[in-house]
């Protein structure tokens, strides 16, 4: 199917991907406290994001959700599904290994057509503003962690296993 429904289903798979990394990861790094609150306050911004993405979909019409869609953004999508499946995580070994995935996925296509996703039909542009606003914040942190743990660094913190 190349409807909008299918698009949302998509997003909210990708939106439970980065949900999962996050999940994980504070396991992990569970011998470092600063990436336990890092993962604990991501994972909770892929929550929110996935309420959102819920609250949206809810608030369109049968009529609305039925029309179709560009099948690049669905291929796109289907393409993350098919390229972080959950070993992907399994297969981390060091925090440089999670920055890369994270970054991967918050910098991906996916964000973008899940921004889009609210610019074009959210009923209400004043929220969707702040919520947009708040996203970038969320892909912020990550730029603001590699900073903090410059990549030579990331290589040598190892995960706990
Ligand atoms: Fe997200």
């Amino acid at each position: 199917m190349n409807d909008l429904k299918t698009l949302f289903d998509l997003a909210l798979a990708s939106e439970s991907i980065m949900r999962s990394l996050y999940r994980r990861s504070a396991k992990f790094f569970s011998h470092l406290p600063r990436i336990v609150e890092f993962c604990a306050r991501m994972e909770k911004d892929e929550i929110l994001h996935i309420e959102k993405l819920l609250a949206l979909r809810d608030s369109l019409s049968l009529e609305q959700l039925s029309q179709p869609v560009d099948p690049g953004e669905l291929k796109a999508l289907r393409e993350i599904k098919k390229d972080f499946p959950d070993e992907a995580f399994e297969k981390m070994e060091n925090l440089d290994d999670f920055y890369e995935l994270a970054n991967e996925l918050e910098f991906s296509e996916t964000n973008a057509i899940f921004q889009s996703l609210f610019k074009k039909h959210s009923p209400s542009s004043r929220e969707t503003r702040s919520f947009l606003l708040l996203h970038d914040t969320h892909q912020e942190n990550l730029v603001v962690l590699s900073e903090e743990f410059p990549r030579a660094e990331r290589q040598k913190i190892l995960t706990a296993r």
